[in-house]
């Protein structure tokens, strides 16, 4: 029986080939990034009130404007084609189902089109940033033209680290998957694996003025992910970003990263209060989306848990995915005696000592 998203990895892990249950479930090196965003969790208690009187909770919100059912959004992954033979359609159709919000990898196999066109609610485009602009703009062109609700910028990839693991599986897409958004550009071809495929294509050079005219090249609302500090926070705020992802890539890039989770409330404190925060990193639990919401975060995304869903049981599956952590959200957030995101602060949190 399928209780929790720890289960549907479980399950995920016998379905998928080793490849790509390696490559979907890995960090950077040794991984100590990965291990600490999902220790962040178990770091704080939470001392809940009593006899608060909650009958109903409602976990309903909107992020950029978009009402969403509850807190909680797809994180953009790369190739969604290797769990499940409609990819991205899937995945795209089942959070969309859930009232949230689904975020499109640069790198799906699956078009923008066809997945905007296919899910029930809205989608946004996450963007690499290409050497060749002229790719880069035609993307965001794409993606407007498509019906997507914003872009995503990833600021935290220069480079792609080395997950060892990939290296040791030589790891590229299996055959048929492409590169669905890339195809008439000439990059649709992992050819030699990601690392290779990003260094060759993706501009390590990415500085805040790229920031800043991707903002002015676009009309559509610009969310930068991959901050961890402050100080950067606060720079892509003063460009105009709408939202700031508190991410680091799911422990995949800078192995020595802080854990995510930790890096919220003083974001949260350096941007003005029109400007979203969001987080990711290690969230598998309806209780983790809570605490990231007390430290600040007005929504989380998650990555993995969407692939174990879809490995799991296709569409279903992260249907399935989505409701469970509904459920535990819902559990935690009445236990806590709060019946309202807008309850939610870091006074109900006390930081353990390690
Ligand atoms: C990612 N992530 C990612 N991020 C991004 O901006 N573009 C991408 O194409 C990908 N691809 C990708 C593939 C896989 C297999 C994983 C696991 C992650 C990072 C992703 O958006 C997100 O930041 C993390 O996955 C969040 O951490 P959890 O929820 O997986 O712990
Ligand atoms: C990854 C890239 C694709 O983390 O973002 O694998």
């Amino acid at each position: 029986m399928l209780v929790n998203v720890n289960d549907y990895q479980e399950v995920a892990a016998a379905r998928l080939s080793q490849a790509a249950y390696d490559y979907y479930r890995g960090g950077a090196r040794d991984e100590l990034a990965l291990d600490r965003n999902r220790r962040a969790f178990q770091e704080y208690a939470v001392h809940y009130k009593v006899l608060a009187g909650v009958e109903q909770v409602d976990l309903g919100t909107s992020v950029l404007g978009l009402p969403v059912s509850f807190p909680v959004m797809a994180a953009p992954t790369a190739f969604h084609g290797m769990a499940d033979p409609q990819g991205e359609l899937s995945s795209a159709r089942a959070v969309t189902a859930e009232g949230c919000v689904f975020i499109l990898s640069t790198l799906s196999n699956t078009p923008i089109e066809q997945v905007v066109e296919q899910a029930s609610g809205p989608v946004l485009f996450q963007l690499y940033v290409y050497k060749d602009r002229g790719i880069t703009r035609e993307l965001v062109q794409r993606a407007e033209r498509a019906g997507a609700r914003a872009l995503v910028v990833t600021v935290d990839a220069p480079v792609l680290a080395v997950r060892e693991k990939d290296v040791r599986n030589g790891f590229t897409l299996p055959p048929g998957l492409k590169l669905a958004n890339l195809s008439g550009v000439g990059n649709d071809d992992l050819g030699g694996g990601l690392g290779d495929y990003v260094q060759r294509h993706l501009d390590p050079s990415l500085s805040w003025r790229d920031l800043e005219w991707l903002i002015g090249q676009t009309s559509l609302p610009v969310v930068a992910k991959g901050i961890v500090r402050p100080d950067d926070a606060a720079q892509a705020a003063a460009l105009g970003v709408r939202a700031v992802v508190v991410s680091n890539h799911g422990g995949r890039q800078l192995d020595h990263s802080p854990a995510t989770l930790h890096c919220v409330a003083a974001v949260r404190q350096a941007v003005p209060e029109g400007v979203e925060i969001w987080m990711d990193g290690g969230v598998r639990r309806g209780a983790d989306v809570m605490l990231a919401c007390c430290l600040g975060a007005r929504a989380v995304l998650v990555g993995r848990p969407i692939l174990w869903g879809l490995a799991a049981a296709g569409q279903e599956g992260v249907r399935q995915v989505m409701q469970t952590l509904r459920q535990e959200m819902m559990e935690a957030m009445m236990l806590t005696g709060c019946s309202r995101l807008d309850q939610l602060s870091p006074s109900l949190l006390e930081r353990l000592k390690e």
